[in-house]
């Protein structure tokens, strides 16, 4: 892990000191790539009415009708109707969700269990999907829906063709009856009861956005905290973990933009047109922002102004956060009395995301859970 000033590489420019990254993310002069088929401009079409932008529904659509890829005007009208879908809810009762989901889970799985499969993506995902309006008996059809958009919502990095992305749930692919990321778009919109285009882009957005970065979150989160002693495991509330996971090792590991014009970030000039891929996980063990950076530490103290990129920052940072770190910190806190039942990681081929494929955890023996109760009833005040 380099921290050096921008430089080329295999056709695109590389920003990975912390002050860099921060300048690019602040910058006007930095837009995002397009989504592959371009942005849908304009307000948006979709499923609900048939066609978007002549486009057929789906996952073109869904891409070229986010917040997430969009720039300039159609971007603040986009990133509007998200702050808005979230202004409507509540981190504390969604942390409870998620704990008690969780816990529930937990309680009917046996004594070792892969909690990337019963917890990192069922849980959030669930919890988010009902308050944003998914009826609850649905909302299994729902996480199920939202993780096959999600296998393929990231527009693969430049040089590769607009093919399928590689993903573990071997969605999409050669599928006679059409693509399954596609006919997740249309299942989804249904259990939203096909709601006006733009909120369904909005919504569809903040499903998939948090699906697999948040189950990465906790993921990341747990397979550093069930290595350490007991004493360690519970002696930090879980956002203490959960932000030092950000900085330490990120689930978004790096973003992209384009340069408009020539711009100059850390004294070097990058060209207009460039791609430029920001190394988030690089900024956050940058030392001449974290003493000690490659230290695993949720006691550290940041410096003002210094906090983890791990949600981005500037001009459109993760509207989500708060969001995300209640629903992850419900899931941890659940499984805080649990320890690592294999000491292997294996990561998700990913570009730019890392979440294990799977992850063992065993559950605590009877006398280690008499003990803990009282500590993790004064965790879930936090
Ligand atoms: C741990 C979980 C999460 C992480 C690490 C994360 C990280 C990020 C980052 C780094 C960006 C900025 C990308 C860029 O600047 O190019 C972003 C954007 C976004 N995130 Fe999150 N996110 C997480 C969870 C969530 C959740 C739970 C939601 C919704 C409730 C959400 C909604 C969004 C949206 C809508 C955007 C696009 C914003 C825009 O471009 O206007 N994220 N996220």
């Amino acid at each position: 892990m380099t921290h050096e000033p921008p430089f080329a590489h295999d056709g695109q420019w590389h920003v990975t000191r912390h002050a860099d990254v921060r300048a690019v993310l602040a910058g006007p002069g930095f837009a995002v790539p397009e989504p592959p088929g371009g942005p849908t401009s304009g307000p948006a079409s979709g499923p609900a009415s048939g066609h978007a932008g002549g486009r057929a529904p789906g996952m073109g659509w869904l891409r070229g009708s986010v917040s997430r890829f969009s720039n300039d005007e159609e971007h603040k009208r986009r990133r509007s109707r998200v702050v808005a879908a979230l202004a409507g809810l509540n981190a504390a009762l969604l942390r409870r969700e998620a704990f008690d989901l969780a816990t529930a889970e937990l309680a009917a799985a046996g004594p070792t269990v892969d909690v990337m499969a019963l917890l990192a993506r069922r849980v959030p995902v669930g919890v988010l999907a009902v308050h944003l309006g998914v009826a609850t008996e649905n909302r299994e059809k729902a996480v199920a829906a939202v993780a096959g958009i999600a296998a393929a919502y990231h527009p693969r990095p430049a040089g590769a063709d607009d093919g399928p992305d590689e993903h573990p749930s071997g969605l999409p692919g050669d599928h006679p009856g059409g693509d399954p990321a596609d006919e997740a778009v249309g299942v989804l919109a249904g259990l939203l009861r096909d709601p006006a285009p733009d909120h369904l882009a909005a919504v569809a957005g903040l499903l998939v956005q948090a699906c697999d970065a948040t189950a990465g979150l906790i993921g990341n989160a747990l397979s550093l905290v069930t290595h350490l002693p007991y004493d360690l495991i519970t002696r930090w509330p879980a956002e203490a973990v959960l932000t030092e996971t950000l900085r330490y090792d990120p689930p978004v590991r790096l973003t992209r933009r384009v340069a408009r014009a020539d711009a100059v970030v850390g004294g070097v000039v990058i060209p207009a047109g460039a791609v430029v891929v920001l190394d988030l996980a690089a900024a956050g063990r940058d030392p001449d922002v974290f003493p000690d950076p490659h230290r695993f530490d949720p006691g550290r103290r940041l410096l003002t102004g210094a906090g983890h990129l791990g949600f981005g920052s500037g001009l459109r940072p993760c509207p989500g956060d708060t969001i995300a770190l209640a629903l992850a910190a419900g899931v941890l806190e659940a499984t805080r009395d649990h320890t690592a039942a294999d000491p292997g990681v294996v990561y998700e081929p990913s570009p730019n995301l890392r979440v294990p494929v799977q992850l063992w955890l065993k559950a605590p023996n009877v006398s280690q859970t008499l003990c803990n109760n009282g500590l993790t009833d004064s965790l879930d005040h936090v």
